[in-house]
């Protein structure tokens, strides 16, 4: 695990997207393709938008899915995959067969979730029913109760042990969102958090330096993942311990 301390948002955005870009192309070097998870809420925003100006990357070979979604449609202003749209996806005229976004406006979330996994097996190749595919990099957030992804919580999700998509009924939300499971986020190939703002400190010390407890902070279950780094800015890491 790496810790990335940095100095603001926008330097978490920099260095984030740096790392993002070179991810891609050591994935493009070597199989031809990328294939990322992309995190919703405002924090990852300004990383899109710095990844739209980088025109080094081949985006024809880069398959982008959403991590989660609210059980909005895809206009609405609540909607992850709108925030990506506008941040990276239009400014880069991305093909749309390479957008696999959460078809969230469908309804029944347990037909959506499983359309979500039939579609990651479908660009993947991936066989349902075994091993999650291995994304080559989730790019998550956190929020400031410590969850990432639409997992919250003391909620059903964090249990699920085989589905790579789920519908999770969030109480503290009084809704229920699809998301990314941690039999997918645990198989990735890395692991990139964004975390910025005083409101997540002590949720960030708890995560990363507190007692294992990943029922009341799920991101701690991506905190031994292969190869995770955290990009994080001074008042997100003004709990931690001092280097
Ligand atoms: C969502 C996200 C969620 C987000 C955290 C942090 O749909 O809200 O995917 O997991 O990453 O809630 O959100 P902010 O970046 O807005 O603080």
């Amino acid at each position: 695990m790496t810790v990335h301390r940095l100095r603001d948002p926008e330097e978490v955005a920099q260095r984030a997207s740096a790392a993002i870009a070179e991810a891609a192309r050591a994935a493009i070097a070597r199989r031809g393709r990328f294939t990322i998870l992309l995190a919703g809420g405002d924090t990852p925003r300004r990383t899109y938008e710095r990844l739209a100006a980088d025109g080094s990357l081949d985006w024809s070979k880069v398959e982008f899915f959403l991590g989660d979604e609210r059980p909005v449609p895809p206009e609405d202003p609540d909607s992850n995959y709108r925030m990506v749209r506008i941040a990276l996806f239009d400014p880069l005229r991305i093909d749309p067969r390479r957008v696999h976004r959460i078809p969230a406006e469908r309804g029944d979330p347990v037909a959506v979730a499983l359309a979500c996994e039939q579609e990651l097996a479908r660009v993947t190749g991936a066989a349902i029913g075994g091993p999650a595919p291995r994304l080559d990099l989730a790019l998550q957030g956190m929020g400031a109760d410590g969850h990432t992804a639409s997992l919250f919580p003391h909620t059903k999700a964090l249990a699920e042990s085989r589905r790579w998509f789920a519908a999770n009924d969030v109480p503290a939300l009084s809704a229920t969102r699809i998301t990314a499971t941690f039999p997918l986020l645990e198989r990735a190939r890395a692991v990139f958090f964004v975390v910025t703002g005083e409101a997540k400190a002590a949720a960030l010390a708890d995560v990363l330096e507190g007692t294992w407890n990943p029922d009341l902070f799920p991101s701690q279950r991506l905190r031994a993942s292969a190869r995770v780094e955290w990009f994080v800015d001074a008042a997100a890491a003004s709990r931690l311990r001092e280097l």
